[in-house]
């Protein structure tokens, strides 16, 4: 709806405790933060674009496929996985949403650094699913969302936007600080289950028995058949209820949310010499115990 999307102005970025953001994800900052988390809530943290809303439909499945199949095409998927920090102007914050889900579990969605959470989730010992993709693609993918998603900053051209990934500059921080930031937490956290986009489209059958495994849950073989097939790419870019498409801020006339699901689309944007100075800078960054594939 293009008139909708006229009263939802382009935020700029501001710089909040030394992370980028932009005012949608901090004005409600006081409530996030003493949102009260129950210990058996899930939460599911990624970077953006990193496979969030695939993670999602699969523990939804996990959970609810069985009880009440309806569900996923009656209720968008931003409803059963309400996106914690989110406070848009006439549209339910995320963490009212959260407060009224009335499932157990909850499932709750964040993209926020992990010294941003909310101290409830580690007091209760809540699970985590953290959702790491390979930097090349995950720059990709960000860049044609900001492009569609009107409550994102003006992503300018790719080479802009390129430099901007590199500085940092993207919401909700830096790419290295985030995937390092989590993986740090991993080593001290248990109850932290830290998993790569690039491996769920290798074999996502295998990962949803890692999930399984780490959730405590055993459904029958046909079953994992069952969901396995569900969240297949073709699957869900059709669905209504996970393709974004009822989103009024999404133009989906510039890019769709479901947009390739591929490993590797960096090649078919990074220059030769993009790659060798991301290369180079990327050595600097990041913690050589964390490693990510770029292609399969
Ligand atoms: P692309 O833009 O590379 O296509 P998020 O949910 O965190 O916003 O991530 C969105 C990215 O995950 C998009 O990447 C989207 O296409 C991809 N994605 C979502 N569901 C998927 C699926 N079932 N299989 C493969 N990729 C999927």
């Amino acid at each position: 709806n293009p008139d909708k999307m006229d009263f939802i102005p382009r935020p700029e970025m501001l710089d909040f405790h030394g992370v980028a953001m932009t005012h949608y994800f901090t004005c409600n900052w006081e409530n996030v933060q003493n949102f009260q988390a129950r210990p058996d809530d899930i939460l599911i943290a990624t970077y953006p674009k990193a496979g969030t809303t695939w993670v999602s439909c699969i523990l939804d499945l996990l959970y609810f496929g069985q009880s009440s199949p309806d569900r996923q095409t009656s209720t968008p998927i931003y409803e059963r996985v309400p996106f914690l920090e989110i406070a848009v102007p006439s549209i339910d914050s995320g963490k009212d949403l959260a407060d009224k889900l009335s499932t157990s579990p909850r499932l709750i969605k964040t993209h926020l650094p992990v010294q941003f959470i909310p101290k409830s989730f580690w007091e209760q010992n809540c699970r985590i699913v953290y959702v790491a993709r390979n930097a090349k693609d995950n720059i990709v993918s960000y860049f044609h969302f900001d492009r569609m998603n009107m409550i994102q900053p003006e992503p300018g051209d790719w080479s802009n936007f390129f430099q901007r990934f590199i500085d940092g500059k993207m919401v909700f921080g830096s790419w290295y600080d985030h995937v390092n930031g989590w993986w740090k937490k991993k080593q001290t956290h248990s109850n932290l289950h830290y998993m790569f986009f690039e491996d769920l489209v290798e074999d996502t059958g295998r990962e949803i028995n890692k999930l399984c495994c780490f959730l405590g849950l055993s459904p029958s073989a046909e079953e994992k058949r069952r969901i396995t097939g569900e969240v297949q790419f073709e699957s869900m870019k059709k669905n209504e209820a996970t393709n974004y498409s009822s989103v009024a801020f999404m133009d989906f006339k510039i890019s769709p949310f479901m947009r390739k699901g591929k490993v590797g689309d960096w090649k078919n944007h990074f220059t030769v010499a993009q790659n060798e100075k991301f290369d180079e800078d990327y050595k600097k960054k990041m913690d050589s115990t964390l490693q990510f594939r770029t292609e399969i």
